[in-house]
């Protein structure tokens, strides 16, 4: 039984895929394809040098795109359990002692609306290696309940958004913290702002998931310039795209966070998007799209009350 699919050698991407564990089964991933644009390598905002370094075939991760351990206390791994078996498959972030917030592709049948069964997923915490030798999660928690946006469109990726409700609380300590919000009523815009993506996701197409978290800087494009190169309807206001400025990675966990550094007191990192969709790699001119975390913010409220 398997969700994953197939995708051309050339659209791989925000790969969220289990596998580590053990052979994969079922996957949040999310590729999107373009056919009329895949020729449309030098989109404008790429400098020529930008493309060139980041024209890489494989999707690799370098070696120092390892995190550092606890650096992101708020990362959580999804994982999905079935006969016996773990896999991990996708990312998300904890916003309050008790939910997680994710991808609603992450947490659905493929294609669907239709919610995977909370009693097979497993949330892990606090963990920095997830590897087939070892998990070195300090907190793993079931899931009570999934709640994905009333709005959300299985075909467009539009209002990709869902938080899942713990069974119970988790404790907070140097490895699991909360990821801040942007304030409510935030209409903020990020343009240009460097921001972070991570991921256990796969370091190559064929290949075999990261056993330690990773991450990618990506620097976020204003809104004209995103509709510009997806022209197709499919990108929306609630939508934010951000591309890596020459790197040849293409990573981050589909329902992981995308993160600026916080300029408030309180927080290192506020969360800015949920990584949904995209198509190819920075090889391809094509920057990767997230839920724009403003858009929903009331949404989010509504749904962390209980
Ligand atoms: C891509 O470029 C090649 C050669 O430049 C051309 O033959 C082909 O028709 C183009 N494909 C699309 C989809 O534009
Ligand atoms: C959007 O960004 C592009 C370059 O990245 C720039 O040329 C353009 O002026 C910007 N547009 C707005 C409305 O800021």
């Amino acid at each position: 039984m398997t969700r994953l699919r197939q995708s051309g050698p050339a659209i791989l991407f925000l790969v969220a895929v289990l596998s580590s564990y053990s052979s994969p089964a079922e996957g949040g991933q999310k590729t999107k394809k373009f056919p009329s644009t895949q020729n449309n390598t030098e989109s404008e905002w790429q400098t020529p040098k930008e493309f060139r370094e980041g024209s890489n075939e494989e999707m690799r991760m370098v070696g120092s795109d390892v995190a550092q351990r606890n650096q992101y206390p708020y990362m959580v791994s999804l994982a999905y359990q079935r006969n016996d078996r773990v896999y991990k498959f996708c990312g998300g972030s904890l916003i309050t002692w008790n939910k997680i917030l994710t991808a609603a592709h992450c947490v659905t049948e493929s294609k669907s609306t239709k919610l995977l069964d909370p009693r097979e997923l497993t949330v892990l915490l606090g963990a920095h290696e997830l590897s087939g030798k070892r998990n070195d999660a300090q907190l793993s928690r079931n899931v009570a309940k999934i709640k994905i946006h009333e709005k959300y469109n299985p075909r467009h990726w539009f209002n990709d958004i869902a938080i899942l409700t713990l069974q119970h609380p988790v404790k907070f300590s140097a490895s699991i913290s909360l990821v801040c919000l942007p304030a409510q009523g935030s209409t903020y815009m990020y343009d240009g702002r460097l921001a972070y993506a991570k991921g256990w996701g796969h370091t190559k197409e064929d290949g075999i998931a990261s056993d330690f978290l990773r991450h990618v800087t990506k620097r976020i494009l204003n809104q004209s310039k995103c509709r510009q190169i997806y022209k197709f309807n499919e990108y929306q206001d609630h939508m934010l795209c951000a591309y890596e400025p020459g790197k040849g990675t293409c990573q981050g966990d589909s329902g992981g966070p995308l993160v600026v550094k916080s300029t408030g007191p309180k927080c290192k990192y506020e969360q800015v998007g949920i990584v949904s969709w995209g198509i190819g790699c920075a090889r391809q001119g094509y920057p990767g799209v997230f839920m724009r975390v403003t858009s929903f913010l009331p949404w989010i409220k509504m749904n962390t009350q209980y």
